[in-house]
């Protein structure tokens, strides 16, 4: 196709944006560059498959051809591209003149990230124009982790202030997380093993978060429900900020009375989610029950229906908790914490989803330290899901306990010396985790 083709097509796509901000819809002045888009594209279409803009380090590039100037002459197609995020358009063979008015209409409407965009296109059937998004794995788990440990910190501050805290960032951070979750599971769920007892209320909500989000894809739930179980993960509890934090950090027993405060928290926090715009009535009912336990035991007494998907939340708290060092209680080594939970199985916990979790955090779940045949110690990476008890591991420290500065991957399947015959309990040992983990996160994306 000649540059002059593709420059009239950009002009119409660019005056249909420029043109549906400046005029209401159906507005003739609207629908002049929309037909011109759908004639122009149709008619190149006529001699290829396909038509593809994309934006290539931050310039317009069309079919393989840098658009100088871009910036000047499309403005709004680039404005919009960056809103959403879309790093490409492509246009294919058999377009439709309402596919065209349908995808400029998304384009050029309220920003939307990641899976809504393409939640839109479909709810739009638009199948010949696809719109290519940046995928987040560019950012590293580490900085999301940060940011979703940022987006707890003001929901508590808000609520301590007495506001009613913003869903968006709570939503958007999620989100987030949902797509690491699929894209790049190992690395954020060796983030969740790292114990900052220091913050462990936030800490330990995000960690909650995402073992909700794996539990959640692991349990094949649809999109909404797994969305539903990370929020509700990352507020379950968020009703604490109404109770002291010396009650919180007390070792030892509490007295009744503290007891009896700290059992408000899933309704204190049910009722600001209640508050909360566009709040799912499952993340409510999740936080409100997310201590009844599967024999109905726990608290609080209530009338409500406990929504089986709650013992997603009760789970992934429990595993979190059990696994981390607090004041009052040492941490269980994650292999430990699985057999203690699943001695309560049918009785704290429902057996299916119980089973669902044990599989997805293995037999020795990303993050685990282990003492080697060998003496060395190491750090497991990820799982070999054909044999659980040979995973992928870092070899971090040598048989004299020294500290490797380039620790050493070995899958375990493929090195007979180096047999695990111990888990180290992560509080005896002065590792931090996250670097690991960072690297990892590097690694699988390129
Ligand atoms: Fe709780
Ligand atoms: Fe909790």
């Amino acid at each position: 196709m000649s540059i002059l083709d593709t420059e009239n097509i950009l002009k119409s796509i660019n005056a249909s944006l420029k043109s549906k901000k400046l005029y209401p819809v159906g507005h003739p002045a609207t629908i002049a560059p929309l037909k011109k888009t759908f004639e122009q594209v149709t008619e190149t279409l006529q001699n290829q498959k396909s038509f593809a803009l994309a934006i290539v380090n931050e310039a317009l590039v069309v079919e393989d051809d840098l658009i100088e100037d871009s910036e000047q002459l499309y403005p709004d197609l680039l404005e919009h591209m960056a809103a959403m995020n879309i790093d490409a358009i492509i246009f294919e063979n058999g377009l439709s003149e309402k596919e065209v008015n349908d995808a400029i209409d998304i384009i050029g409407g309220e920003p939307l990230q990641g899976d809504k965009l393409q939640q839109q296109i479909d709810a739009m059937a638009i199948t010949h124009i696809l719109l290519k998004t940046i995928p987040v794995g560019k950012r590293n788990v580490l900085e999301i982790y940060n940011d979703a440990v940022g987006a707890i910190v003001e929901v508590m501050d808000e609520i301590r202030m007495g506001n009613i805290p913003r869903s968006e960032p709570v939503n958007s951070i999620v989100d987030e997380m949902t797509t690491t979750v699929f894209e790049d599971e190992n690395a954020i769920m060796g983030l969740t093993m790292i114990k900052n007892y220091d913050n462990y209320l936030f800490n330990h909500s995000v960690n909650v978060s995402i073992l909700c989000l794996s539990l959640a894809k692991a349990m094949g739930l649809t999109q909404k429900e797994i969305h539903c179980a990370g929020v509700a993960g990352l507020l379950h509890d968020i009703g604490k900020t109404g109770v002291s934090e010396d009650i919180i950090r007390k070792p030892g027993g509490l007295s009744s009375e503290e007891w009896e405060k700290v059992k408000q928290h899933p309704t204190m926090g049910s009722k600001i989610i209640n508050k909360m715009e566009k709040m799912d009535a499952l993340i409510e009912n999740m936080v409100l029950t997310h201590h009844v336990k599967y024999d109905h035991s726990g608290y609080p007494n209530t009338e409500n229906k406990v929504h089986p998907l709650t013992q997603i939340v009760t789970i992934s708290d429990a595993y979190d908790a059990l696994t981390t060092l607090r004041v009052y209680q040492k941490p269980q080594d994650p292999v430990e914490a699985v057999k203690l939970m699943m001695t309560l199985s049918g009785r704290h916990f429902d057996p299916e989803t119980l089973k669902t979790f044990v599989n997805m955090v293995g037999l020795y779940p990303v993050g685990t330290m282990l003492r080697l045949a060998t003496g060395e110690s190491a750090i497991v990476i990820r799982g070999n899901p054909d044999n659980p008890p040979c995973p992928v591991v870092k070899v971090i420290q040598n048989e004299d306990g020294n500290t490797l500065d380039d620790p050493i991957e070995i899958d375990l399947r493929e090195d007979e010396q180096r047999r695990i015959v111990a888990t180290i309990n992560p509080a005896t040992a002065n590792v931090e985790l996250s670097r690991f983990f960072e690297n990892e996160a590097k690694e699988s994306e390129s």
